[in-house]
């Protein structure tokens, strides 16, 4: 097997945690703030594909703002402007899984590239990188804006091995989504599915590609 030379990682829900924006503010959100986080997340997935299918793309921060008066309308919270706002600001500065910075600096001392794949906006990944102390990496951070449509299309996928100067099959795609991994590999990277919450296999991904708890696992799987 081609030895992995980059190692390419999606950012929300891989490398930070998407469910710490509405945890922050728990208290304001009440009771059904477990739930309010859920549906925003798979809100905010289903707009990106559905723009895609129909070719109407937004960025992903709008994608964020809808699904979020999406989940705080279901939940009765709709005519509360200032929680919206506290949510949206959490977002942008979301909670970096713990391991992170120690799992990149050591891809780094051995001599592999680091890059973020993601859905997220230019401005987006920024803010979030530099609020999680990661800016000093100085990796490159990729987003679907270059290419005006979402994971998992193909050209999101193309946009790290032209950026990294290395061949796909050379690649290691990391992410905690099944659906990404099934991209990816689609796409022709290795791939590892950072199967955090311990969902069971789907599209076909059982024994396809390496599977791991979190990202302190990933060293022993490359
Ligand atoms: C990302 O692209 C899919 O949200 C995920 O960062």
């Amino acid at each position: 097997m081609t030895a992995v030379r980059a190692c390419v990682f999606d950012a929300y829900g891989t490398v930070f945690d998407v469910h710490s924006a509405v945890r922050r503010h728990a208290a304001e959100v009440g009771a059904a703030a477990d739930a309010v986080s859920q549906v925003w997340r798979t809100k905010q997935l289903e707009y990106t594909w559905v723009r895609s299918l129909m070719g109407r793309h937004v960025d992903f921060w709008a994608c964020t703002e809808d699904a979020l008066e999406f989940a705080l309308a279901v939940h009765g919270l709709a005519e509360r402007p200032e929680l919206a706002q506290a949510l949206l600001g959490a977002y942008r500065e979301l909670a970096l899984y713990p391991e992170v910075r120690g799992v990149l600096e050591g891809l780094l001392a051995r001599g592999i590239k680091i890059a973020v794949l993601s859905n997220g906006t230019p401005g987006m990944l920024a803010v979030a990188v530099g609020a999680a102390g990661l800016a000093d990496l100085a990796m490159p951070l990729l987003s679907v804006e270059a290419v005006g449509i979402y994971k998992p299309d193909p050209k999101v996928y193309q946009l790290a091995v032209d950026a990294l100067g290395v061949e796909r099959e050379a690649i290691s795609f990391q992410s905690s989504n099944a659906w990404d991994i099934a991209g990816a590999t689609a796409f022709g990277f290795r791939a590892v599915w950072v199967n955090r919450t311990r969902q069971p296999f789907e599209y076909g991904l059982r024994g396809a590609v390496a599977e791991i708890g979190s990202l302190d696992e990933l060293a022993g799987v490359l």
